[in-house]
């Protein structure tokens, strides 16, 4: 069935307490619930109480501690319905329920990995619990009482502050603890097991000692370190940037390995993926560090946005995850390089979001109906909900963003709010009207911007015509013209910027023109020379642009810009239009070039000096497979986009094999490893060349040679990949494979990589291997990681081995989708929806992509998750 925001209204029942205890059993954990209620006011005296369960036995059920007669209530595996309750005073609900934890594969709810207990509650595992009003919008304290046996278990963690704990009695103890911020069910948590743990402390604003712990497997504890140093730096930023302080008296992050999203910001107990906890110079990349890093800090940041101020519903999800992830990206930049952080986002955002936005699964960032909510943790809810804070910044300006978070900060701590309530502190901040703005959050699909100037040699006039299309996307075939920011420049013949020109037109704020109308005619004056125009500088508005720009004008970006970010973006435009021909050609079959031009510019990025080495990486990395499919957008043939894409690079590498010599003996950091920024653009460069020189004679040599020379995992997994992707059937490769997996056969994280560099080797053959690494002892097919790694790393990562012409990548998917589906149907779900853009492929590819898709719609028993994206993918639209 389906939910529709425009169903919403508050619950019959106010929760003004919760108490719970839990006492702990692999199989029969014993779950004692007291809640106490009152009736809201103005609610019908005989609306009965309904709370919401999932595969729950109930054992005993108390109204005021009475046994409640079986007349009173219905009961049913999903819901438990209560009759004649009181008026209007308080009264208290007490639900005995068991559960068994060592049962739930489905990873929802409390469950046990490794021995460990541990809980996910987003967005509705709570009422896998115990029977509850498990919705965002019922917020109340909660006090937890954990009794479990002690040897097995001498951590027992939940929310908030810690009241207290001792023996309880033969060989078991307790523990209870007290959150005194009210929150819904969904920010619940509770970890027992024998874990071993790394503390610090921090001291706040307001110079309040908070007690810091970090809960890892025992032997692992000196892998924390980095997640541990990231979490203080979070918590210094949200203070300097955003007033936010932290506010209980301890702070824990618990990292387990089998986990079915990335982590989760539950209040005081952030429970995470192992994988963006642990790292060390041997066994995680600068990627890892990275990664570390934005999630530990996205987590944190949670505790304004999400738990302090949380959603009224899930349709209101980018109420705490656009706008968290938006900080977590700001805090990012801050710490490294935000130009070269801005290039990574956008690439993310083209790569996922884009794609997303242009086919069957596309929905607004603010949706209006699901089937199932955990479908909806999308990177239109994620990245594109970031983009559109990041348009409010770009419109108000700093201080005029700053006002407007402060005011929501005021006005709703406490609350379950809606992206109205978010839109409205900035529009009374400021006295602003963002009317036309919010259509961002309400219609889906990316914009399409189409540019064209003119100059008047004359008149020294520049004419801008811009025009802007939304396509028509599922449920929404017509849409009105957006409000969209568009940072710009003119660049002058010797290079300089244009300084302030007056403009008329539009809408004009520093260097931002307001697109705001269908269609819009901006005119510069005073413009001496031919400019050049470089627009949406920064990508301050997440759409497509059509502007048609000589391959001198490009240069001139590419060359003179100050926004890097734009420099970056003019040689991918460069890049393009060659690979695209190249992909032409070579599904014609006939000889590829390249551009020269494009070559050299190229590579004077590549080689200049005064540019940071990061950037230089992100420069020499091309469009993508994926990317150049997008660009295509119909009747795509990943082999000769792949082939074509091998020719541009092989070009660039003859043309440029000096230059990656050069790099290649230059860019190694000097010293101890370290995974700072600046180190890590070094080796990203020293890599990138490493990577080029594969096409030239002794490739194969070289990469060997870099794998046997490695002293970091960040250089050790590229020349690997570089052997495994560029030398698949070379003896060196199947020896450094071997010798990789034998060396780190004791660490998952790591194996994760061994499986996911051999899933992404190019070419139909990949497929057996895959199947064949299914079978390998090593292969965990419980372990959401292991399965991400080596089945999610071929759909989404392989364009030619997935879309193999005879259709089997997309049967081997479909098998595993519905092999996995009983038991983790997220995982599920999430997998499948690597198949999300099959209607772009070729007529061929597509008809084996519909059949694999109709193959799973036959399954009898499938998931509402699967159930929901199959029906969706499969409507003719
Ligand atoms: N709130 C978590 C985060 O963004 C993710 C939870 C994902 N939940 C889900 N059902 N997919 O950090
Ligand atoms: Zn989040």
């Amino acid at each position: 069935q389906i939910v529709h925001l425009a169903d919403y209204r508050p619950t019959d029942f106010v929760l003004e307490r919760v108490d719970l205890t839990f006492e702990l059993d692999p199989q029969a954990t014993r779950l004692e619930s007291r809640l106490i209620f009152h009736r809201r006011e103005g609610v019908d005296a005989s609306a009965p109480l309904v709370l919401d369960g999932d595969e729950l036995v109930l054992t005993e059920l108390r109204l005021d501690q009475n046994e409640m007669p079986a007349s009173q209530y219905d009961l049913s595996p999903d819901q438990l319905v209560i009759r004649d309750l009181p008026g209007s005073e308080p009264f208290e609900v007490t639900v005995i329920t068991t559960i068994n934890p060592e049962a739930n594969t489905q990873l929802m709810g409390l469950y046990r990995t490794n021995g460990v207990y541990c809980t996910q509650c987003e967005a509705e595992g709570f009422r896998r619990i115990t029977y509850f009003p498990d919705r965002p919008d019922v917020l109340a304290p909660y006090t937890v009482t954990i009794i479990a046996d002690k040897a097995a278990n001498p951590v027992l963690l939940s929310n908030g502050n810690f009241l207290g704990g001792g023996n309880y009695d033969e060989g078991r103890h307790f523990a209870a603890w007290f959150d005194p911020f009210p929150k819904p069910s969904y920010l619940f948590a509770l970890v027992a097991g024998d874990l071993g743990v790394v503390e610090d402390t921090f001291v706040t604003m307001s110079e309040r000692e908070v007690a810091l712990k970090i809960y890892v497997e025992h032997g692992k504890e000196d892998r924390a370190a980095y997640a541990m140093d990231a979490l203080k730096r979070s918590m210094k930023w949200d203070e300097e940037v955003f007033g936010r302080e932290y506010d209980l008296n301890i702070f824990m992050i618990v990292a387990v390995s089998d986990f079915n999203m990335g982590a989760m910001e539950n209040k005081g107990l952030n429970v995470f993926n192992d994988k963006y906890v642990l790292a060390d110079p041997e066994t995680a990349t600068d990627q890892d560090y990275a990664n570390i890093e934005a999630i530990i800090a996205h987590e944190y940041f949670h505790n304004w946005t999400g738990n302090r101020i949380t959603c009224r519903d899930w349709f209101q999800l980018c109420l705490k995850e656009g706008l968290t992830v938006y900080r977590d990206h700001e805090f990012s930049a801050d710490q490294r390089s935000r130009a070269v952080k801005r290039i990574a986002e956008v690439r993310h955002l083209k790569a996922e979001q884009f794609q997303e936005d242009g086919g069957p699964l596309a929905h607004p960032v603010r949706p209006t109906a699901y089937r199932e909510i955990n479908n909806f943790y999308t990177t239109t809810v994620y990245e594109k909900g970031s983009e559109v804070t990041r348009m409010i910044a770009t419109i108000l300006g700093k201080d005029g963003f700053k006002k407007g978070m402060d005011l929501y900060f005021e006005r709703h701590d406490g609350e379950a709010a809606t992206v109205e309530d978010f839109v409205k502190s900035f529009e009374d901040a400021n006295s602003v009207d963002l009317k036309q703005f919010s259509l961002w959050y309400h219609q889906a699909g990316t914009p399409l911007v189409t540019a064209s100037g003119i100059y008047d040699a004359v008149a020294k006039t520049f004419t801008l015509s811009l025009e802007q299309m939304i396509p028509a996307t599922p449920g929404q075939s017509t849409k009105q013209p957006m409000h969209i920011p568009l940072s710009y420049a003119l660049i002058q013949d010797n290079g300089a910027l244009l300084d302030a020109p007056k403009v008329s037109g539009g809408q004009v704020t520093a260097d931002v023109l307001h697109l705001t109308e269908k269609a819009q005619v901006f005119v510069f004056e005073n413009v001496p020379t031919r400019p050049v125009l470089s627009l949406n500088r920064g990508f301050s508005a997440p759409i497509n642009l059509d502007f048609k720009q000589s391959t001198e004008d490009l240069v001139r970006i590419a060359r003179h810009d100050t926004d890097l970010f734009a420099r970056w973006q003019a040689l991918t435009d460069l890049a393009l239009p060659n690979l695209l021909q190249a992909a032409k050609d070579a599904r014609e079959g006939k000889a590829i070039t390249c551009n020269p031009v494009f070559i050299s510019t190229l590579l004077e990025a590549a080689a200049d000096e005064a540019l940071e080495p990061a950037f230089r990486a992100q420069a020499l990395a091309l469009p993508s497979e994926a990317d150049i499919a997008r660009e295509l957008g119909s009747n795509i043939d990943p082999d000769a986009i792949h082939k074509g894409r091998q020719a541009i690079l092989k070009a660039i590498a003859e043309s440029g094999q000096s230059v990656f010599e050069n790099l290649f003996n230059t860019m190694k950091p000097e010293g101890a490893f370290s995974p700072d920024a600046a180190s890590a653009g070094k080796r990203a460069l020293r890599n990138s060349a490493l990577g080029y020189l594969a096409y030239v004679t002794g490739g194969t040599e070289r990469a060997a040679k870099a794998f046997a020379d490695a002293d970091n995992m960040t250089d050790m997994v590229q020349a690997l990949t570089v052997l495994a992707h560029r030398f698949p059937e070379d003896a060196a490769t199947a020896e450094a494979l071997a010798t990789f997996v034998k060396r780190f056969e004791n660490n998952p994280l790591v194996l994760d990589k061994w499986f996911a560099l051999q899933a992404t080797i190019p070419g139909g053959d990949t497929l057996n291997r895959v199947n064949a690494l299914m079978e390998h002892p090593l292969y965990v097919a419980t372990n959401p990681n292991r399965v991400r790694s080596l089945v999610g790393s071929l759909a989404f990562a392989n364009p030619t081995a997935f879309n193999r012409a005879d259709g089997e990548g997309y049967r081997l998917l479909g098998a595993q989708v519905t092999q996995i589906d009983p038991r983790n149907p997220q995982l599920a779900a999430r997998l499948l929806t690597a198949m999300r853009s099959w209607r772009a492929l070729d007529a061929s590819r597509a008809d084996h992509a519909r059949a694999a898709l109709l193959e799973i719609d036959r399954t009898s028993k499938l998931s509402t998750d699967v159930r929901d994206l199959i029906e969706r993918m499969l409507k003719d639209s």
